[in-house]
């Protein structure tokens, strides 16, 4: 495996693309559930997007070989393990080239015990998503070192004033067990309702064409990630999950995924929030010293007839 270092996990998948081939033109094929921004990658190729759905298990639904694609992206939503055989029955019939989108799933292993993002020819992982560092994104690719542009040159990307606070905030509650964070990250999701009406960043359609800054990562970053005690890491974050997942069930919530099989390293809990469960998952978020998340914006195209699925899912 060839690994490259990047800033975000869209520039890391628009290098995806770029080695496959995908140029103007192209078609590469995404899940309509997927957050907005992604499509920046395909739409730097000069490429078009276009949309499979997927079902509440949150795989495809049907992947028509009649729609023919240069590349089509397998997402590991939270960390759980796409089951990969329809794409790759895909991929065979009209030659399109499979891309593991593991941006949440860093350490997650599937049940033969293979690495999430490593399972096909080319795949990505934002690990700033999972381990606090203002940047940071891998792209692996079965391709020879020779035969992949050098690492990019490493940058100094100074933390961001939040960051430094929450992370401040974070240190605070690890040693006092007291819920600073929980507090200070509800108050500004309550100022964000109260501004523009959604607890979730406002972003303007560009999200969907450009993506922002620039694709080297920071030396920095990369440097925690290589410290990441993995063991620990997984087992921290399966305990939890483990912990939760009967409080979920006790509370009436329906969790996104059965079971936590072997391997699989959770981003999160994935439930399906509906209305009703909020007040219960705040609770049970307090509790824990865990954060609320709604899935980012849709891409605007699938928004109008998204459904309700894609709505009420959230970690
Ligand atoms: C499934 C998926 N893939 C890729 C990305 C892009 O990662 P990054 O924000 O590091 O560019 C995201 C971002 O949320 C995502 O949810």
């Amino acid at each position: 495996m060839t690994i490259r270092y990047f800033s975000l996990g869209r520039f890391a998948m628009r290098e995806a693309l770029s080695l496959i081939g995908v140029g103007a033109g192209d078609l590469v094929m995404l899940p309509s559930f997927i957050c907005r921004d992604v499509l920046a990658s395909v739409h730097e190729r000069g490429a078009k997007p276009i949309f499979y759905d997927v079902d509440s298990n949150l795989q495809p639904k049907f992947l028509d070989p009649e729609r023919k694609s240069k590349a089509i992206i397998a997402v590991n939503y939270f960390g759980f393990p796409q089951n990969l055989e329809a794409f790759e029955k895909y991929a065979r019939s009209c030659g399109s080239v499979i891309v593991e989108d593991n941006a949440h799933g860093l350490l997650s292993r599937d049940e033969n015990g293979n690495l999430l993002g490593q399972r096909t020819d080319f795949g990505i992982t934002s690990f700033r998503k999972t381990i606090r560092t203002p940047d940071g994104a891998i792209l692996w690719t079965s391709r020879a070192e020779t035969q992949v542009s050098a690492q990019l040159g490493y940058v100094f990307r100074p933390k961001n004033a939040r960051n430094i606070i929450l992370n401040f905030f974070a240190t605070i509650q690890r040693f006092t067990n007291f819920p600073l964070l929980n507090w200070v990250q509800s108050g500004l999701k309550s100022v964000r309702r109260g501004l523009t009406g959604s607890v979730v960043p406002s972003v303007d359609s560009t999200v969907e064409r450009i993506i922002p800054g620039v694709p080297n990562p920071s030396r920095s970053s990369v440097k925690k990630f290589l410290k990441v005690n993995e063991s620990v890491e997984i087992s921290r974050r399966r305990n939890l999950y483990n912990t939760i997942y009967p409080e979920i069930i006790r509370l009436g919530i329906k969790p996104v995924f059965e079971s936590l099989k072997d391997g699989t390293c959770p981003y999160g809990f994935p439930v399906f929030a509906t209305a009703d469960s909020q007040s219960k998952l705040s609770n049970l978020a307090r509790k824990y010293r865990v954060t609320l998340m709604s899935w980012p914006d849709l891409p605007s195209e699938v928004l109008p007839t998204a459904p309700d699925h894609y709505k009420q899912i959230g970690c």
